[in-house]
């Protein structure tokens, strides 16, 4: 029997972060249990290093795109660019976009802008999406109920808004990405988003090297840990760590289109 695997669906290991360890590290991946990583870009040139990463490593997909706390480096040319990275067979989503009003800088006229613009690119080549949306519900929102294709797909990343929120999401077909957060004293909201959405709408995530589930919070993130977030669902759940696993990699493998 093939053993069920944790699929993590965003991390970031070109972050300087593991700039000592990183091959060793993907190395161990497999035997710890993990089976598939999406690098996600948010910059131009994590993008780049999205890209080069999924084509070294055989259990690594890319995503491309560029975050609203970066999106002042972006011109026109820059989405042709993201656009034909879409075409490499490993490049699985257009992402990380959105909206951060956490920070005004960029403005959120900006950040308006080139959100439009990479959801457009994305529905042009058919991708599916990586929601970035901080402190920016209602405007999340209205921008892709004008311009995103709902039937491509995607995920909001680290979901962080209410449960009437998530109905939303879930009803148009979107996944939740879940992550640290729902094992932080904190994150009660999102226990209660966790406890109402389907198992079959649910992604895991770690956002590697950022947001560390409890017990290791504070320390560097990396898609071993997920197994604190799989007991966390599970436990809320009531069901088995091996349904959540298998369940959300299946998630993952339908939401990036990954066959096998
Ligand atoms: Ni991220």
């Amino acid at each position: 029997m093939v053993k069920v695997m944790i699929f993590d669906t965003h991390a970031h290991y070109m972050d300087e972060a593991f700039a000592q360890d990183r091959d060793e590290l993907l190395a161990s991946m497999k035997d710890a249990g993990v089976g598939t990583i999406v690098e996600v870009g948010a910059s131009i040139s994590s993008t780049k290093d999205a890209v080069a990463l999924s084509r070294q490593y055989d259990f690594v997909y890319g995503a491309v795109g560029v975050h609203p706390e970066d999106v002042e480096h972006m011109t026109p040319e820059t989405v042709e660019w993201l656009k034909e990275l879409t075409k490499e067979p490993k490049i699985v989503a257009v992402g990380e976009i959105g909206l951060d009003y956490y920070y005004e800088d960029p403005t959120r006229q900006v950040q308006k802008e080139w959100f439009i613009r990479q959801l457009e690119a994305a529905k042009e080549m058919k991708m599916p999406v990586i929601i970035h949306s901080r402190d920016a519900a209602q405007d999340t929102l209205e921008i892709m109920e004008e311009h995103c294709d709902w039937s491509q797909g995607g995920v909001i990343h680290c979901f962080s808004y209410s449960v009437e929120l998530a109905r939303i999401y879930l009803k148009k077909g979107f996944y939740l990405g879940i992550g640290g957060v729902v094992t932080f004293k904190n994150g009660r909201k999102l226990v209660e988003v966790v406890k109402e959405a389907p198992l079959e709408q649910l992604v895991l995530e770690t956002d590697s090297p950022y947001l560390t589930p409890v017990p290791n919070r504070g320390k560097r993130n990396d898609s071993r840990q997920l197994t604190h977030v799989v007991d966390a669902i599970a436990q809320i759940k009531g069901i088995s760590r091996e349904e959540v696993i298998r369940v959300t990699e299946q998630n993952a493998r339908r939401m990036y289109r990954i066959r096998g």
